[in-house]
């Protein structure tokens, strides 16, 4: 098995035990921080997934990003070519389960989104170096998307997900903030 694939399950498996009390600890704190970010504030559309329940929640950022008139964009994987296409969803009935048990939008009921149109990504992943770099869930979605997306790209995490350094691949692609329910990690400015 490979080091990342090592790391990835070993991470998921501590994740998987953390009490409810904890996840709301630290997803309260990643909303705080995240709602402060000028970016999150001016941003017109971001691109989130809709959480499964092994992950961060995200029902949260999206429903105040609805609140305050910014458009959602949910991605809808393509499991043959490992793309993703965003659309942009308002409402519960627009979504239905997809690949992996994972929430989509129904291209039929909602309005793809191109990714120049997205101004901040949430990008999804299990363990991350303060330079940016992640593991993600094993299938190499974002390393594909992100190689010709050129907006803002923010992960969110816990303070336990971060390693010193991750192993990486040449097609691996960072993100350029992380923020966990202490901080936010500007991962540009990190030397290396
Ligand atoms: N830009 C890309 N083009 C083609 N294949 C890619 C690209 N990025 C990643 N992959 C493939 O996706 C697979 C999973 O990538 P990996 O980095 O291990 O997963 P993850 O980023 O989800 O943790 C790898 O086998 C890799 O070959
Ligand atoms: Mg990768």
């Amino acid at each position: 098995m490979s080091e990342k694939k090592i790391l990835r399950q070993k991470m998921l498996k501590e994740l998987s035990l953390l009490s409810n009390l904890d996840r709301k600890k630290v997803e309260a704190g990643q909303q705080k921080q995240l709602f402060t970010t000028p970016v999150f504030q001016n941003a017109a559309t971001i691109g989130i997934t809709i959480s499964t329940e092994i992950e961060w929640d995200t029902y949260p950022i999206i429903e105040k990003a609805w609140k305050e008139g910014k458009v959602i964009a949910s991605p809808k994987c393509i499991v043959k070519t490992k793309e993703m296409y965003y659309y942009a969803w308002n409402q519960q009935n627009q979504i239905q389960n997809g690949y992996a048990g994972i929430k989509e939008p129904i291209p039929e009921k909602t309005k793809q989104i191109p990714s120049s149109d997205i101004d901040l990504l949430i990008v999804p992943g299990v363990i991350f170096d303060r330079y940016g770099y992640r593991i993600g869930y094993g299938g190499g979605y974002y390393d594909r998307m992100l190689a010709d997306y050129a907006g803002v790209t923010i992960s969110l995490c816990s303070e336990r997900q971060l390693v010193q350094q991750i192993p990486r691949e040449n097609y691996d692609l960072s993100v350029q903030q992380i923020i966990t329910e202490e901080r936010i990690i500007h991962t540009s400015e990190q030397n290396i």
